[in-house]
């Protein structure tokens, strides 16, 4: 037979779905392996779901999506970032973030162009920009200094064919928030250079310490972002699969071009609801936020109680302690907690090689089962450590 595409043939499976394949084999296994709300849908705007597909809303939208929900995104990011957008040509309605991070790469990347991306980062990163042709250039961070990503950094890894920097605030794995002085300096840097910047902001209502600056909001920012976001994590529909992109029209547009080719439109009936979600859900939001935030405390506290240094997770649902001191590195000690304590965590260097003596564990996951697990772990470490 023929080779297959040697690109995605290359690209490793996540290795987050391991463990979960493990974990789904045994019994009494506390998971703080996924990445997703424990909430279900807040009620209303699963009615707004079901009023839909009763009253057939069940055909194509716009490639672009509803205008509506256009309407109320950019009237949104206007309102809370100062970010402003027009929903009609420098917006549109993708099936979850995940298909706008595609899009955008496509759209900016040529052959062989190399995008900078600080790490450890979210699985998707990596493979999407190969997927598109590029070539991912990682900038380490470290969680001594609460994983900031420092503007030399990305300086010093720019090269002749540097296009791009993909970042994440607040950021999966590591919870970290980007102040608003480093994204400044990185916009900066972005002009310098003229590159891109793809701004991975599904996050953003997850904040706990400090407040989320869109990209798209800094000065000299609109004419090289595409922000992304989403309903999946703080309105918990990560079924649903809607998200959103915002750009510079010319971006947009072309945006839209691949996306009617290969997707048409985000479902119809999760438009409705996400339309519901932005129009009458905010306090259902806000009493999810407030929730992981008393999670947040107690979990992290458990953790720092154990001995283990946990960088304050800022953001997003999750805490990424150091393991150092029990000696394993982060494959072992995850497999090690899952096998002898039926604790279910995500190796660090899934992430990147400068997650390597972390874990990854999601908070969105019930108090009691949270304290638990703090026990668990207590009793792994006292056999390790
Ligand atoms: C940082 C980040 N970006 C994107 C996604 C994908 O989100 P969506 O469900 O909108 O495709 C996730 C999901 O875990 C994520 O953590």
């Amino acid at each position: 037979m023929r080779e297959l595409n040697g690109v995605i043939a290359a690209c490793p499976p996540s290795g987050i779905r391991r463990f979960f394949d493990i974990a789904a084999e045994m019994d009494d296994v506390i998971s703080l392996g996924v990445g997703e709300p424990d909430f279900v849908t807040p009620w209303r705007v699963r009615e707004a779901g079901i009023y839909a597909l009763e009253h057939g809303y069940t055909t194509y939208t716009s490639n672009a999506g509803l205008p509506a929900l256009r309407r109320l995104i950019c009237a949104d990011l206007a309102q809370r970032y100062g970010a402003h957008y027009a929903w009609d040509g420098e917006c549109l309605i993708t099936t979850g973030v995940s298909e706008g991070l595609d899009l955008a790469l496509r759209v900016l990347l040529n052959p062989g162009d190399e995008v900078i991306v600080p790490e450890p980062c979210y699985v998707a990163y990596e493979p999407c920009v190969r997927f598109a042709g590029g070539i991912p250039v990682r900038v380490a961070t470290s969680w001594e200094d609460d994983f900031a990503v420092h503007p030399a950094a990305v300086a010093a890894a720019v090269t002749a064919r540097t296009k791009a920097v993909l970042i994440g605030s607040p950021a999966n794995p590591t919870g970290a928030v980007q102040p608003r002085a480093s994204l400044e300096a990185l916009m900066a840097l972005a002009e310098e250079h003229d590159l891109y910047l793809v701004s991975d902001e599904i996050y953003d209502r997850l904040t706990y310490t400090g407040a989320h600056t869109c990209l798209g909001a800094l000065p000299g920012a609109r004419e090289r972002t595409v922000v992304l976001g989403g309903f999946s994590k703080a309105h918990a529909m990560t079924g649903w699969r809607v998200g959103w992109i915002c750009a510079p029209a010319r971006i947009a547009e072309l945006c839209v071009r691949v996306h009617q080719y290969t997707m048409l439109c985000a479902p119809h009936v999760s438009q409705i609801a996400a339309v519901e979600a932005l129009e009458h859900a905010e306090g259902d939001v806000t009493a999810m936020v407030a929730d992981y935030d008393r999670r947040r405390r107690v979990f992290v506290k458990g953790l720092r109680e154990l001995g283990l240094e946990c960088p304050e997770p800022a953001g997003a649902f999750y805490a990424f302690p150091s393991i150092r001191r029990s000696g394993l590195d982060s494959q072992t000690f995850a497999e090690r907690l899952l096998h002898e304590q039926r604790v279910a965590v995500v190796p660090g260097d899934v992430f990147g090689p400068s997650g390597d003596g972390h874990v990854r564990c999601s908070y969105a996951t019930a108090l009691p089962l949270l304290e638990e697990a703090v026990e668990r772990i207590g009793r792994f470490l006292a056999t390790v450590a």
